[in-house]
């Protein structure tokens, strides 16, 4: 991998990377395709990356699909697919992580304990390998984006990061590797999501302001689902994740959602119009 990248370079070709955890949904294949338009070779790594999932979380059934994973992959721009074992990524003897602090504490960092510092440490390992110009992230994994900014700017690492809006199914569910999980009914449930986005955007537009008023409909709606239990509704400043009182234009609604016993899912959008959007832009759930 270091090899070609150094290569590429060295023949004046920007890298773009786009890092993934597999089982391509429509949501990685766009972040691939607009990676290929912002470089000249687009790298796809694949690694189901064992530091960020907690103790009982879903690695050992983490869904995969290699051989179909390749064919989109390429298809969608990718000149590597690069696929690397769980012994060369983390040899024995490994004992230096990444850490983002402060960012990491909320939101999904309070519920998954040390996902982050796995996040971040397989994407400075990527970053070393790959060596890219730019990396395309989703903004579905809201946190996990503001975390890789502040991370680059803190170690210099040079590389611009670039926010891909949320991809939806045409009902307004985020796509996700993990909603292979879900039962037909779980899948229906699933919607709760997207439409206490919905409701948010509609009340705040009605003119409510206050965030503990937004969390409360927010709340009502989610559990009115069959087999939904919140982790999480917080609306946070977009770029430092603090929790904020009052909604303004800086504000994002970032949602978990537990359906059924097993399966957590997220999701995330602008609670008002953004003025500068630190996100690139804004997606409207269904
Ligand atoms: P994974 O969950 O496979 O996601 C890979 C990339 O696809 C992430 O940047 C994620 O935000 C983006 N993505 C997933 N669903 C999306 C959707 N519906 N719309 C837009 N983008 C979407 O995120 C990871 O893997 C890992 O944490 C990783 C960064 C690879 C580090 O291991």
């Amino acid at each position: 991998m270091e090899a070609w990248s150094r290569l590429e370079s060295g023949k004046g070709k920007t890298i773009g990377l786009v890092p993934t955890m597999g089982f391509f949904h429509e949501g990685h294949l766009s972040l691939m395709r607009m990676a290929k338009g912002l470089a000249d070779r687009v790298v796809v790594s694949l690694f189901v990356n064992p530091t960020q999932f907690g103790p009982g979380e879903d690695l050992a059934t983490y869904p995969t699909s290699f051989a179909q994973d390749q064919e989109s992959a390429a298809a969608n721009g990718a000149a590597i697919l690069f696929a690397p074992t769980a012994e060369a990524m983390y040899p024995p003897g490994s004992r230096t992580t990444v850490v983002v602090s402060g960012l990491t504490d909320t939101l999904c960092g309070a519920s998954r304990p040390g996902h982050f510092t796995g996040v971040t440490t397989v994407v400075s390992k990527l970053f070393h390998l790959v060596r890219p110009d730019l990396a395309v992230f989703g903004q579905k994994d809201f946190q996990q984006l503001a975390v890789i900014r502040r991370m680059c700017l803190d170690l210099n690492m040079g590389i611009e990061i670039i926010g891909h809006p949320i991809v939806r199914e045409a009902d307004g569910l985020a796509m996700s590797s993990r909603n292979s999980y879900l039962t037909g009914s779980q899948r229906e449930s699933a919607l709760c999501l997207s439409r206490a986005l919905k409701l948010a955007r509609q009340l705040a537009a009605g003119g409510e302001r206050s965030a503990s008023r937004l969390a409360d409909a927010c709340r009502g709606l989610i559990t009115s689902y069959p087999e939904a239990t919140v982790d999480y509704i917080s609306f946070v400043h977009q770029a430092t994740l603090k929790d904020v009182s009052t909604v303004d234009r800086n504000t994002v609604l970032a949602l978990a959602v537990k359906i059924g016993d097993k399966v957590r899912l997220i999701d995330n959008g602008y609670v008002r119009r953004p003025v500068s959007s630190y996100l690139e832009s804004s997606d409207e759930p269904c």
